[in-house]
């Protein structure tokens, strides 16, 4: 009898990390009737190179990948224009035999804003707080979809200039006291920071003075609703949670590794949620 396995994929991270992850793609594996597998990985940084080679013969069709490895794995794979972008892949899958790596937070980011804030991308002119890994997604999202002024403000000023300095003119780094200043001509509001997130410092904004169309999207998802989203829904802005990034990112790593292009979900979203509000 020929028994062909499920296709698998997996979460390469060291230590094993607590993720939503399995969540999410068992989720859409059973909604969407599809055979398949997804667990996670705790691969030692020793171990990374002979996981990432053998991935295939221990018969996974793909995987996504935390830390420490983002960065580690793209040497062990061909990575797209996004992931060189962002200097770190997330998600590795093969196509024509080879190992190909991109990172699926561009994406999510820009899927997010799409399904919570129509038309969002008509404007050029955006302030991102933050300048890590994340802020380097976001930013490339941002020129990707046409902004041309996108400034940028982080505590640690030179890793704003330096992110400035690998995108180009069209991103402005801020020193943090220069917040206040650009706030009413930022039509979109991005915080990459982690500010706001339960147990770190709260983010100090006067909401108040972005223009009345703006959009406001915070990456931070615990809790649920930031403190930022709270006062721009107050304020009748338009928000763009991180939880909404979290599933969308999710999208293209399931479409590469099983043929079908997923849904985010309210059911899918509440999912989410209550393990969330769980712990
Ligand atoms: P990620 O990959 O999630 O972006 P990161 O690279 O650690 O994570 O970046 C975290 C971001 O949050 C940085 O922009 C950091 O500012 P610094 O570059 O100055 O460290 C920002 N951040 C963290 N704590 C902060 C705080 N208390 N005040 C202001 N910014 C903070």
């Amino acid at each position: 009898m020929n028994v062909t396995k499920a296709p698998a994929a997996c979460l390469i991270g060291w230590p094993a990390a607590h993720s939503r992850s399995p969540l999410i793609h068992h989720y859409w594996l059973r909604t969407l009737g599809i055979e398949g597998g997804y667990v996670i990985e705790a691969v030692p940084p020793e171990d990374l190179r002979d996981f990432v080679l053998r991935l295939s013969l221990r018969g996974f069709v793909g995987a996504n990948v935390t830390i420490p490895h983002k960065e580690g794995v793209m040497a062990l794979s061909a990575p797209d224009g996004r992931a060189k972008a962002v200097g770190a892949a997330n998600t590795l899958w093969f196509a024509d035999g080879e190992l190909r790596s991109t990172n699926t937070d561009v994406e999510g980011f820009l899927g997010n804003l799409d399904a919570s804030a129509r038309l969002w991308d008509t404007a050029d002119e955006a302030l991102v707080l933050g300048a890590g890994g994340a802020s380097r997604a976001v930013v490339f999202g941002l020129l990707e979809r046409g902004f041309t002024r996108v400034h940028l403000a982080n505590r640690t000023p030179a890793r704003a200039e330096a992110l400035a300095a690998q995108f180009g003119p069209k991103v402005l780094p801020l020193s943090w006291d220069g917040i206040n200043e650009v706030l009413p001509r930022a039509k979109l509001l991005v915080n990459t920071t982690s500010l706001g997130m339960h147990g770190q410092g709260a983010l100090e904004l006067d909401v108040a003075r972005l223009p009345s169309d703006a959009v406001v999207a915070d990456l931070v998802y615990v809790p649920l609703v930031t403190p930022l989203l709270a006062t721009a829904s107050a304020r009748g802005l338009r928000i763009a949670d991180g939880l909404g990034m979290l599933l969308h990112q999710a999208v293209r790593g399931f479409e590469l590794w099983f043929g079908q292009r997923p849904q985010v979900t309210a059911e899918l979203r509440a999912l989410v949620e209550a393990d969330l509000t769980k712990t």
